[in-house]
């Protein structure tokens, strides 16, 4: 579903992320991707969606090689993505709904099949009664779990979490972790960069350990 050959990434600047990754990530994997601070966790992620090109080696998503793909068949593979954002990039003068409803306006769902589907991942999040709050009055958690309705709202095959327990308490945490292990459970392959040993535990995932941008033997 996702291979990495070799995969170098180096910003502007000069400064290297990731140097030499090689991986595979079949479909219903549950992953973890750990590591210290500035080890390349976010910067893997991004490669893995599509949002960057490696700078030598090769990324396949799907079978399409990612560095070779034209600028225009990029937002297509990105919708086999659910993508949750570090900081999570909600619209904090919008509301919940509207939050994950716009994404599907955005590709041009018709308004009332966009309604439908926002307010069943709203449910499944178990914000539905809070549809018409705006961010800004949810707690860290909910937040959160707005991010994670948003991200599944156009049903993606691969689910991209970036840090989702870094600012939450333990119970908030374990929330999002069953909610995490449930759409893995059918069948969505789930990819999380977290430091959260707790979540890991809780998860039982298979383990990509990054360390200054390569990746450890034990993958
Ligand atoms: N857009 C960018 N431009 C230049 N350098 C970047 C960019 N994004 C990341 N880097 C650098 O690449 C390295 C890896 O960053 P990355 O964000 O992938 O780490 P991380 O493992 O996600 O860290 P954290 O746990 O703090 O989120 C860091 O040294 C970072 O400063
Ligand atoms: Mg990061």
């Amino acid at each position: 579903m996702i291979s990495f050959s070799r995969v170098t990434k180096r910003y502007p600047g000069g400064h290297e992320a990731l140097s030499g990754v090689s991986l595979a990530i079949e479909a219903g994997e549950l992953v973890f991707v750990t590591g210290p601070s500035g080890a390349g966790k976010s910067t893997l992620m991004r490669l893995m969606a599509a949002i960057e090109r490696p700078t030598a080696g090769t990324v396949m998503i799907n079978g399409q090689n990612v560095g070779a793909l034209r600028d225009r068949a990029l937002p297509y593979l990105r919708r086999n993505f659910g993508l949750v954002f570090q900081d999570h990039k909600l619209l904090f003068d919008r509301s919940a709904f509207d939050n994950v409803a716009l994404p599907l306006a955005i590709v041009g769902f018709p308004r009332r099949e966009a309604a439908r589907r926002a307010r069943a991942a709203l449910d499944k999040v178990g914000l539905l009664r809070h549809e018409r709050a705006n961010p800004v009055a949810l707690s860290g958690g909910e937040q959160q779990r707005l991010a994670l309705a948003r991200a599944i709202v156009h049903r993606p095959a691969i689910l991209l979490v970036d840090e989702p327990t870094g600012n939450l308490d333990a119970a908030s945490a374990a929330a999002l972790g069953e909610l995490l292990k449930s759409f893995n459970e059918v069948g969505v392959t789930v990819v999380i960069a977290s430091h959260d040993e707790a979540l890991a535990a809780r998860l039982a995932p298979r383990r990509l350990a990054l360390d200054r941008g390569k990746l450890a033997d034990t993958a």
